[in-house]
């Protein structure tokens, strides 16, 4: 069912005219590709079709968004109902307080709610708060952990290892040209995993950092979950040196548990930010916490603004998504587990079978391929050990057949996924492992 060479006529025409208009031929540096990017022409439930109408089983999901698939029909009806009410207010209205009371119902460290647009926005948000709050400059983030593409934090996510200083004491390796200089000053980074290092750190900073950010579950390299007692022991950390815990729940959020990794491990932040799946797809953002600290917000101490906040076609999206999480959560989550358990159970049959050394690891609704034959992978070191070209030729070959997967090797599932894609999905594995 799965074409093993792709026909690309419409799809190289257009990337060959966008070059022409578009900086680079993309409109985000994730879309980059060695070959022609992927050109959609629309999206339903796990299935994307390209301009040429090639179909692909679809592990992108939008970057994590699309967790009840694509165009879930009851998000599809609120936004339509919504965009003919008024597509954008900049006043408040009815469903954000709703969508509000619901977020402070389902997810354990929020007690008050800010609504953004994307994801770097409410991180942005949430660091702004902290150092507003505690009166402090510093933020501790981890190596590997990605928060954005704002300047204050695009530092170390894949730094080149020779550049990123010895594993236990890494320096903060810029991400990008132009970005401005000196807010490494009032950056500390970490490993992940690595409580012995983060202990010395928070001491010999004590009484400087605002806050620890961290992916509670590291997904933008791998999908590394937090070593068992390693977040309770941060939380600790951070109490004891009156910092915030932040936690960056843009992927994790709304995908691991109704209350995101901080339901899952039991463990809440100070505050936490949301985004992705919280919409179905559409764009909101959201920055959540304890009452003490967004109260900051709410006296005007700390500025928070934005046209777009609460717009409620968005809103809408997020009403109706996040009453399916809520409502249906035994099914919701049943599945998405169920379902990605069973894929990775495959994908690690197919890469045993054809011989060649892999790691499929991750929590299920999240998980990562990795060409290594390490056992674990734990932190970004370990991350940068493993043939990450290999990952990104495999991905070429999956798309040639079929399955779009995240090319760094991350895989989202949604509850549209079915036993059928699981199975074509291993297959077309297999013969991509073959391909390589
Ligand atoms: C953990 C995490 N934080 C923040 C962001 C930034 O979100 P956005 O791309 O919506 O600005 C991302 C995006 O992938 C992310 O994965």
């Amino acid at each position: 069912m799965v074409p093993m060479t792709r026909t690309l006529h419409v799809s190289r025409d257009l990337y060959a005219n966008g070059q022409r208009f578009l900086a680079g031929g993309v409109s985000s540096d994730a879309r980059r590709t060695a070959g022609v990017p992927l050109y959609v022409d629309r999206a339903q439930g796990a299935r994307l079709w390209d301009v040429d109408g090639n179909s692909y089983v679809d592990y992108v999901l939008g970057q994590g968004p699309a967790l009840l698939g694509h165009c879930p029909a009851p998000v599809v009806a609120a936004i339509a109902d919504q965009a003919a009410r008024g597509m954008v207010y900049s006043a408040q209205h009815a469903a954000e307080v709703r969508v509000a009371e619901r977020i402070c119902a389902m997810v354990p460290s929020a007690e008050r709610v800010r609504f953004n647009t994307v994801g770097s926005e409410a991180v942005h948000g949430a660091l702004r708060l902290a150092r507003g709050y505690t009166g402090r400059s510093k933020i501790l983030k981890f190596e590997g952990h990605y928060h954005g593409w704002l300047d204050p934090v695009l530092y170390s996510v894949h730094p080149a290892v020779d550049a990123a200083g010895p594993a236990q004491a890494p320096v903060a390796v810029p991400g990008t040209a132009g970005q401005q200089p000196g807010h490494s000053d009032d950056l500390i980074v970490c490993p992940w995993n690595d409580l012995e290092t983060l202990t010395g750190l928070m001491a010999r900073h004590a009484g400087q950092i605002a806050a620890v950010i961290a992916e509670p579950v590291l997904c933008n390299t791998g999908a590394i979950s937090p070593d068992p007692g390693y977040l309770e022991a941060v939380r600790r950390l951070c109490d004891e040196h009156g910092t915030l815990l932040i936690f960056d729940e843009i992927i994790t959020g709304f995908r691991l548990a109704p209350g995101g990794a901080q339901e899952r491990f039991g463990i809440t932040p100070d505050l936490s930010v949301f985004g992705k799946a919280m919409a179905g797809g559409m764009q909101v953002s959201a920055l959540v916490g304890r009452a003490a600290v967004m109260d900051h917000i709410s006296t005007g101490k700390v500025a928070h603004a934005g046209t777009f906040n609460s717009q409620p076609v968005g809103i809408a999206a997020a009403e109706a998504t996040l009453r399916i999480l809520d409502e249906r959560r035994e099914e919701v989550y049943g599945t998405l587990y169920e379902r990605g358990e069973e894929l990775m159970e495959g994908l690690r049959a197919a890469a045993a079978k054809t011989g060649v050394p892999m790691l499929v690891d991750g929590p299920g609704p999240v998980f990562q391929t990795y060409f290594t034959d390490a056992p674990a992978v734990r932190d970004y070191r370990d991350f940068a050990a493993t043939d990450r070209a290999k990952m990104a030729r495999l991905q070429a070959a999956l798309l040639d057949r079929g399955v779009n997967m995240v090319p760094r090797g991350l895989w989202f599932m949604s509850t549209a996924h079915t036993t059928a894609d699981v199975d074509a999905t291993v297959d077309a594995f297999a013969g991509a492992l073959r391909d390589l």
